[in-house]
């Protein structure tokens, strides 16, 4: 499954969209706005919503070296997470997107929604400065591929130029 969003499934009787469409759809979504909670809780709201088999979609953001919980869709989620800690901290940390098949086999992995069983965190840059990053947990284990990571690189991309143009 290159582009597609999941490897063939449906959600709730819709078919499965390309990350392509997505990134359209978000696009025309964050057309002309720039406030940074606003866009934030709609590209969350849109990527809930259009990826099959997610739990738990949001983003943290970088405040006095903390990551802070920003608009999310999912369970209520931990507020603060230092730098390295978890999977965000780590993709934070090491300014890369991380993809985790097993979230019970990442060490230091913190545990919001016990159903979260796969994760993929992608770090946020405006040019070289870290803001935060973009976290999506699934249900299912192995649930991103490297597909899923440039899909969710891409949309980051979107949102960060959004609130920084
Ligand atoms: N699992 C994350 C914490 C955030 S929740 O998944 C929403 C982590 O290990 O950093």
């Amino acid at each position: 499954m290159h582009s597609q969003l999941s490897s063939g499934t449906t959600h709730e009787n819709r078919s499965v969209k390309t990350y392509a469409e997505v990134a359209s759809e978000l696009e025309a979504l964050l057309a002309g706005e720039h406030d940074l909670i606003a866009n934030a809780a709609n590209t969350a709201a849109l990527i809930f919503n259009a990826l099959p088999e997610i739990n738990w979609c949001g983003f943290y953001f970088l405040k006095a070296a903390e990551l802070v919980v920003g608009p999310f869709q999912g369970q209520p989620a931990c507020v603060r997470i230092a730098m390295g800690r978890g999977v965000c901290g780590t993709a934070a940390a090491q300014r890369r997107t991380i993809v985790v098949p097993d979230v019970h086999a990442f060490e230091g992995h913190i545990a919001c929604d016990a159903k979260s069983r796969s994760e993929i965190v992608v770090p946020l840059f405006a040019g070289d400065t870290l803001i935060g990053v973009l976290d999506v947990d699934s249900p299912r284990p192995a649930r991103f591929d490297d597909a899923d990571r440039r899909g969710l690189e891409t949309l980051a991309g979107i949102f960060v130029r959004s609130v920084t143009a």
